[in-house]
């Protein structure tokens, strides 16, 4: 049983639906979720495992309920090691070159720190896909046995 904080960034809700579903999931394979859209880098502990989830705004921004997590981790840079996560992102590949900006910013800060990936991360483009929780889930069967040796 690994215990993980579900940390996730939003504006409109469907990356909260995305983290409701990879939660419902993970706590039937016996894991225990704790969703955050509060979240802030000393919330995190090594102990538990990361999943992150967010969605992008502006021009390749942060939505503003994850944005502190980001500045904590920019501007008080923690040694995240031996931390290990997963990370979506989502976006709309009509945004062009700001495709999935959050979560590609997000996933490089957290390795600049220390932490490790234990999968590559997730892009979930809205415009091709109108369930993203249905790749999300695909991709997370994909590894969550892994959590069971963590
Ligand atoms: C105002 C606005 C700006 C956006 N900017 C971007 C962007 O720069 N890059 C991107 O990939 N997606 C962008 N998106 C698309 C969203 O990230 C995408 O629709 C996502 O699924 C929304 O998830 P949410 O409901 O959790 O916020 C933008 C959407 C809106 C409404």
């Amino acid at each position: 049983m690994a215990r993980i904080d579900l940390f996730v960034g939003t504006v409109y809700g469907s990356a909260a639906l995305v983290a409701e579903r990879l939660s419902a999931e993970l706590e039937g394979r016996g894991h225990r979720v704790t969703i955050n859209e509060e979240a802030r880098a000393k919330h995190l502990s090594p102990e538990r495992f990361l999943l992150l989830v967010t969605s992008t705004t502006g021009q390749g921004d942060i939505p503003d309920n994850l944005a502190p997590f980001a500045d904590d981790l920019r501007n008080k840079a923690p040694w995240l090691s031996p931390l290990q996560y997963a990370l979506i992102a989502m976006g709309d590949s009509a945004y062009g070159d700001t495709f999935c900006g959050a979560g590609r910013t997000l996933d490089g800060l957290l390795q600049e720190l220390g932490a490790r990936p234990l999968v590559p991360h997730l892009e979930i483009d809205a415009s091709e896909e109108d369930e993203p929780e249905r790749p999300a889930l695909t991709w997370l069967k994909g590894w969550a046995a892994r959590l069971d040796t963590l």
